[in-house]
């Protein structure tokens, strides 16, 4: 975990960046359902609301290499007119004592410059549509210092990226609030795409925006003016406003709006001071000016900060481990969670990514990471999505909230993850009533979730090939597979292998909810899809991925490119479609073909020429992403397969090869964040194979937290109980690891160095064995651990279970409740 940069703080739970010239900028993204920002350790970043594309309150251009442009503090001494920033954008000083902490909830700066130490903490409050900013500033010299505290930010106010400022500036009206020492904005024009007549940009910027100071009793600055501020062709690194004559105050329509805010202060010799700032968004100019005024004390913003750590601690608390893996404990008790919830579900957004967007399968999958922390949050983004599923069964493919617009393509896997999900929630939580609730269709008329899964199984069976594979049409998972299908031909096996998961979990639901007809079809259909894949799609050493329009394998052994697909074999493992002898045939070659040092590849080789036929996957540079990278997405599951191969060593040679902070012990070859999966991983044919990117805005930190809980862990949710059934490799050393499960808290402990394979697994539940090593409701009932309780689990290897020491206070006293009634 030893990386040149920087380094985990407080028990995983933080991460502080010394020195901040990392390879690519390492972010965070705060967001707290609505209100979003994204910071770099360079002070690089934007803030959105809702829609990290749509309604942004701050500039940004994507420029990760120069990553410029943000949202700044400035620091001048008047005396000498040195000017400096906190972070080290825009001014690139030589400070001393350099570190920007991310933690989930917020991100602080710290620098010392010229007798002056400053720390400037961002942080988003729960439930405010706002971000506030604590400043704190430390004379450390011995003399009073003169200074002027300049913060900076340009105006979005809108749709994003706001290129063509020259139009867009002509529409924006600042407002200059005395009382809050505050700049407003407001925008006339709105380009967001509603999709209505009034959408030729004749719609005002339906909110008010407002960046307030707080603390500053002196001289005041304020402008809106961003010429005023930086001065003629000035460079950002040093306004003109920041040195001598105070900028001139400048509002109304005929500027290009930036909010500058700040003011002369002294600092005796020794002296602390706190100030801060409030950037906030309403819906109109009354409740802007509320959350100014409810937030706009130095008390209220520290109050606010602290809340917004507090909110993450204990919502991130309800599922963690303890092992002697530092690398598996802090991502998987803080960051692959926190990437999850904050940047995947809430803010939709990362640094090399912005979308703002839900994605029918992305977001859907991504709400798993609620199942064993607060699975009503899973229900509602299933019902969520449930809504823009269309009566015929097929869903958008993305659509955005604000504008309720979106893409119905034609990937023919995309409306499949609704029953998936929908039973996965329904194995952790028993709660059929969920299949009850009415939702509307984002056509026309409604019907229950039952009706809306149906159909989406329905769906899948009408566009299959003659000889009984699913027809590919749009993509499947794949979006890179762009161009294999149409109406009537280029079939998927990947989508065959998934879409019989889907059949086998639906074929005991329907048939418990009496729907026979349905329960026999879908159990005939699975089986026809495990024996046409067999019968057509196996190679010989692996499975086939796909085929063409004019019936061409993809993934075979005469494939120049392409040769072998990681997920064909990956699903045919995990749903069990592969016989005994092809599955073991399977993962040797996924390990001989695809496991490298820096990640399971997602194919190989790569494709080196663009191919029409096959799709966009073709057209990006061989290794990236997912043409024969590592797609982190698809490596978790790699992960899950090589746990049900119970293949201990690849278990701990792909974690090893996929951990971040494993991989940044070698930044210069790693690049990216050590507290946040990337998305991909440059593949062998890249110049710079290993190299990570496209990090936070990826769907694979819910699944790898998944994955590490339900496989490697081996706490999974099925429909008989909680299987307890741990693959971990034994570099975790000693475990315990806890999880919420039908409300109650479940602690397993275990020795993962004293692993065996077979059958000689037993769990003790207070000392007594566990019937199948599957934890039940009713046993929890017949034990009084009813709702609330701590269930204490021991899992041992090829001896008697031992007694559980210690046991909580709670399951000590509903034990021995139990003990007296059954007396
Ligand atoms: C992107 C898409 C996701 C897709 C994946 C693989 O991450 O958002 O939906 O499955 O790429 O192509």
């Amino acid at each position: 975990m030893r990386c040149r940069y920087g380094r985990f703080i407080e028990n995983g739970s933080a991460y502080e960046i010394t020195d901040p010239a990392t390879p690519a900028p390492w972010v965070n993204v705060i967001s707290n359902g609505r209100y979003g920002l994204v910071v770099s350790q360079n002070g690089g970043g934007f803030s959105w609301l809702d829609h990290c594309q749509l309604n942004v309150l701050t500039r940004w251009n994507m420029d990760l290499v120069r990553d410029e442009q943000g949202r700044f503090i400035y620091i001048a001494d008047l005396d000498s007119e040195d000017v400096w920033s906190v972070s080290p954008q825009p001014c690139r000083a030589d400070v001393s004592g350099f570190r920007a902490v991310h933690r989930p909830g917020s991100t602080t700066f710290e620098a010392e410059r010229g007798g002056v130490r400053a720390t400037w903490k961002l942080a988003v409050p729960p439930g405010e549509h706002a971000e506030v900013w604590r400043l704190t500033l430390e004379n450390t010299c011995g003399d009073t210092k003169r200074l002027r505290i300049g913060s900076y930010l340009e105006w979005c106010c809108g749709t994003a990226p706001d290129v063509n400022r020259e139009f867009h500036k002509l529409f924006f009206t600042t407002h200059h609030d005395e009382v809050r020492h505050a700049v407003l904005a407001e925008k006339n024009l709105w380009e967001a795409p509603f999709g209505t007549p009034d959408d030729h940009w004749n719609r005002p910027w339906p909110y008010t925006a407002g960046f307030a100071a707080v603390g500053f009793r002196g001289e005041r600055l304020v402008t809106s003016d961003k010429v005023s501020f930086l001065g003629r062709y000035a460079d950002r690194a040093r306004p003109s406003g920041m040195t001598g004559d105070r900028p001139a105050s400048r509002f109304g329509r005929f500027g290009d709006a930036v909010a500058a805010l700040g003011g002369d202060i002294e600092l005796g010799a020794g002296e602390t001071r706190e100030l801060g700032f409030v950037l906030a968004i309403g819906d109109d100019k009354e409740s802007l000016e509320g959350t100014i005024d409810r937030l706009g004390t130095v008390e209220s913003i520290r109050e606010a900060a602290d809340a917004s750590e507090r909110d993450w601690s204990e919502r991130l608390s309800r599922s963690g481990v303890a092992t002697d893996r530092e690398d598996f404990n802090a991502l998987n008790n803080t960051w692959l969670a926190y990437q999850a919830i904050s940047a995947r579900l809430w803010g939709r957004t990362g640094y090399y990514q912005q979308s703002g967007a839900f994605g029918y399968r992305d977001q859907l999958q991504d709400s798993q990471v609620w199942l064993a922390r607060e699975p009503e949050r899973c229900r509602a983004q299933i019902l969520h999505h449930a809504a823009h599923q269309f009566s015929n069964g097929k869903v958008y493919h993305w659509w955005n909230p604000l504008t309720e617009t979106g893409n119905p393509t034609d990937c023919r896997d995309d409306f499949l993850w609704l029953p998936l999900i929908t039973a996965s929630y329904i194995k952790e939580t028993a709660d059929r009533s969920i299949l009850d609730e009415t939702v509307p269709f984002a056509d026309e008329g409604e019907a229950t979730l039952l009706e809306h899964c149906l159909r989406s199984i329905r769906q899948s069976f009408t566009r299959f090939s003659d000889r009984g594979l699913p027809l590919i049409g749009g993509c499947d998972w794949n979006d890179g597979l762009s161009a294999l299908g149409n109406e009537t031909s280029g079939e998927s096996v990947w989508l065959a292998l998934f879409l019989r998961v889907i059949l086998r979990d639906w074929t005991s639901l329907a048939a418990e909810l009496g729907l026979d007809e349905d329960a026999a079809d879908f159990a005939a259909r699975g089986e026809a899809l495990v024996r046409v894949v067999n019968d057509v799609a196996w190679d010989g050493a692996w499975y086939r991925r796909a085929t063409d329009v004019d019936g061409h394998w993809l993934g075979s052994a005469s494939s120049l490119a392409g040769r072998i697909f990681l997920n064909a074999q990956t699903w045919a493992i995990l749903g069990e479609s592969a016989p005994a002898e092809r599955r073991s045939a399977a993962w040797a070659s996924v390990k001989e073909h695809l496991l490298t040092d820096y990640g399971p590849l997602l194919l190989a080789p790569a494709y080196t020429e663009p191919d029409a036929k096959i799709g966009y996957i073709t057209r990006y540079a061989p290794g990236a992403r997912e043409n024969g990278g590592v797609y982190m997405h698809a490596a978790t599951w790699a992960l899950a397969a090589a746990a049900k191969m119970r293949d201990r060593d690849a278990v701990e040679r792909i974690w090893a090869s996929v951990s971040p902070p494993v991989r940044c012990e070698d930044a210069e070859a790693y690049w990216a964040e050590p507290y946040a999966l990337p998305g991909n991983v440059d593949g062998p044919l890249s110049d710079l194979p290993g190299r990570a990117g496209w990090t936070w805005y990826t769907g694979s930190a819910a699944w790898l937290n998944k994955v590490s809980m339900d496989w490697l862990i081996g706490m999974r949710a099925d429909w008989d109980g909680l299987r307890i059934d741990p693959c971990s490799p034994a570099s975790l050393g000693r475990v315990t690891a806890h999880r919420q499960w039908r409300g109650r808290t479940v602690r397993l402990r275990f020795n993962a160095a004293e692993f065996v394979d077979g059958d000689s697994l037993s769990v003790a539940l207070d000392g007594e064995a566990l019937k199948d090593n599957v934890l039940t409701e009713a046993e929890l009932e017949r034990r009084g651990l009813t709702v609330g309780a701590t269930v204490e689990l021991e899992a041992s290897w090829g001896g008697a279970s031992r007694v559980v020491e210690p046991k909580s206070a709670a399951a000590v006293a509903t034990a021995e409740d139990a003990q007296g009634r059954a007396k």
